[in-house]
């Protein structure tokens, strides 16, 4: 995978006089089945999430509230995905290092995953991640 098969994937958005609704629907806005759904929040300022790559895991994150960045990188490029919007998302493929940083005060992130938890999908150091990468 690279940073080019990156998506970001526009989401219904129905307004009314009440407020907006948007929607996310297994194989429909989103290619994959949902097995997983986990949030992040309270993030203090200046904190950074991720800073790992996961070999099987695809994920889906959008910025339910507030903002922040998605940086993404395979091994050779890198691209900044800043997210703030409810209505869309980025799709994260499998065996993609990533990194979330610069939330904004009370921003709230939603991750869809294609797999449920597993501490063995991880790699945490960078260069591993380039070895892992390079030999497949
Ligand atoms: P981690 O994935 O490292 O968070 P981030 O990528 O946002 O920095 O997860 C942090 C902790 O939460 C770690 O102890 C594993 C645990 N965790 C679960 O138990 N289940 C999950 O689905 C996730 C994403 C994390």
């Amino acid at each position: 995978m690279r940073v080019k098969d990156c998506t970001i994937l526009d989401l219904p958005k129905i307004a009314d006089g009440r407020g907006n609704l948007s929607i996310i629907e297994q194989f429909k806005q989103i290619p994959f089945k949902i097995k997983r759904c986990y949030w992040i929040y309270d993030v203090p300022g200046g904190c950074e999430r991720g800073g790992h790559a996961y070999k099987k895991n695809t994920e889906f994150i959008v910025a339910l509230s507030g903002s922040f960045d998605v940086v993404i990188n395979d091994g050779t490029n890198e691209q900044t995905y800043h997210l703030n919007r409810s209505y869309m998302g980025l799709l994260v493929p499998k065996g993609l290092w990533r990194v979330m940083n610069n939330f904004s005060t009370n921003s709230l992130a939603l991750i869809l995953s294609d797999t449920e938890y597993d501490a063995d999908d991880y790699i945490m150091d960078y260069e591993d991640y380039k070895k892992w990468n390079n030999q497949r």
